[in-house]
């Protein structure tokens, strides 16, 4: 991306030390990437962005409620009229990555998450070959944010009031 000219680039990562070693492959050019540290699911935008692109982590969500979650996190990070592309292994895909266990999702359960406040541009799909020469199909799922209304928040708040249901119910 800073090959290409792209200035204002913030990079996401759980660890520190990966950062960090990343920063210094780059060079001098390290100190033009914002660089955070942080969990994505507790992530807080310090700016709203105009693309963001998700590689190689949704599938870890196993939980419904995470998924919505993430959701949230993404309207909240994203400008209206911005896109949002996420690079993920889907059904037939492999059943772990990073050696974490991971969910099975479909394109059309994942456009079903947040498909009123984004629209899907379009679904490209590579072969990806892993570490142990297995070939799997990687799929980058375009959308463009162009609803403004916090859909994932209603569902969240939704699952919430669900599970309560279901918890009071199973402990009275
Ligand atoms: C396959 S790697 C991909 C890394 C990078 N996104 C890329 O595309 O090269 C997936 C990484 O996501 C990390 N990860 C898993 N859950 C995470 C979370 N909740 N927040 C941040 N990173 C997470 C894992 O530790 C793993 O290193």
């Amino acid at each position: 991306m800073l090959d290409n000219g792209y200035k204002i680039i913030y990079v996401l990562y759980i660890s520190a030390n990966v950062i960090e070693s990343a920063k210094q492959r780059l060079g001098e050019r390290g100190s033009k990437v914002q660089c955070i540290v942080s969990d994505f699911t507790k992530f807080i935008p310090p700016v709203d962005f105009d693309v963001w692109h998700y590689r190689s982590a949704f599938y870890f969500l196993k939980r419904e409620d995470k998924i919505y979650k993430y959701f949230f996190i993404a309207e909240d990070a994203i400008k209206k009229d911005g896109y949002l592309i996420l690079g993920t292994f889907l059904e037939n895909g492999p059943t772990k990555c990073s050696g974490l266990e991971i969910r099975q999702n479909s394109e059309a359960s994942i456009s079903a998450s947040f498909e009123i406040a984004f629209h899907r541009i379009k679904c490209v799909i590579e072969d990806h070959t892993t570490p142990f020469n297995t070939i799997f199909h990687w799929h980058y799922l375009f959308y463009f944010f162009y609803f403004f209304i916090p859909v994932s928040k209603i569902k969240l708040l939704l699952t919430y009031i669900i599970n309560l249901k279901l918890w009071t119910e199973n402990h009275f």
